[in-house]
C-alpha cells in the first residue's frame, strides 16, 4: 500500500500526547518569559526543516510578543547518523540584546545543537534557552542543556511531525517508528 502510514511498525506519540505536551510547554515558556522580556520580544528560532510543525503549534500557544525566524543546519552523515561536522545553510539576523528561544525538532548526538547553540552565545544575545520536542538521551556525544524538552525517547529512529526519514513522513500528524525493512 503506497501510503506514509502504512511504512509505521508503531505510533510512539499521538497527536493528542503532543498537542497536550506542546501545550504545556507553550504555558511555562509564557510563564517564565512574561515577566523577563522587559518590553522586549521572544526571538523564536526554529531550525529547518524538522522543527516546522512543532515550531507552528508552539508558538500558536505562546502567549507573548514574539518574532518568528528560521535557521537551516546540516550535519553530514549517512541517513540516521550524525557526522558532527555541521553546515550552517541560513543563519537568522542579528541576535544580539534580543531573548532567543531556540526550537529544534530532536537532540540526538547533541553534535547539532552544541554547535548552533554555543555559535548564537557568541553574538550575545540577552538570553538564550533551548526547546527540543524529543531528547534521545542515549545517543549523546555531547552534552546539550536542554531548557524545554517535550519528550525523551528510547533510541529509535523516529518520524512524523516534523521528522524525516530520507526527506520523507515529515506530514504524518503523530510520532511514529519505521518498519525495519523501510531503511534498505
Ligand atoms: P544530532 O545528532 O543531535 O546533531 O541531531 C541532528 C539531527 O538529526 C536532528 O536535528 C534531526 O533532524 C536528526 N535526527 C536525529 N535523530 C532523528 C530521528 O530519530 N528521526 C529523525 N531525525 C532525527
Ligand atoms: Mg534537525
Amino acid at each position: 500500500m503506497m501510503t506514509a502510514s502504512n511504512d509505521l511498525c508503531k505510533i510512539l506519540l499521538s497527536e493528542e500526547a503532543l498537542d497536550a505536551r506542546v501545550k504545556e510547554l507553550a504555558a511555562k515558556i509564557t510563564d517564565d518569559y512574561r515577566e523577563k522580556l522587559d518590553g522586549k520580544p521572544l526571538l523564536v528560532i526554529g531550525m529547518l526543516k524538522g522543527s516546522f510543525i512543532f515550531m507552528s503549534d508552539l508558538v500558536r500557544h505562546i502567549d507573548l510578543h514574539c518574532e518568528i525566524d528560521f535557521m537551516i543546519a546540516s550535519s553530514y552523515g549517512n541517513g540516521t547518523e550524525s557526522s558532527g561536522v555541521i553546515t550552517i545553510k541560513q543563519d537568522v539576523k542579528d541576535v544580539e540584546g534580543q531573548h532567543v528561544l531556540l526550537v529544534e525538532d530532536i537532540v540526538d548526538s547533541g553534535y547539532t545543537m552544541k554547535c548552533v547553540l554555543e555559535m548564537l552565545k557568541k553574538r550575545n544575545p540577552a538570553s538564550l534557552a533551548l526547546c527540543s520536542l524529543l531528547d534521545k538521551p542515549s545517543r549523546r556525544q555531547m552534552p546539550v542543556d536542554i531548557d524545554y524538552c517535550g519528550f525523551e525517547i528510547p533510541d529509535e529512529f523516529v518520524v512524523g511531525y516534523g521528522l524525516d526519514y530520507a526527506s520523507r513522513y515529515r506530514n504524518l500528524p503523530y510520532i511514529g517508528v519505521l518498519k525495519p525493512e523501510m531503511y534498505s
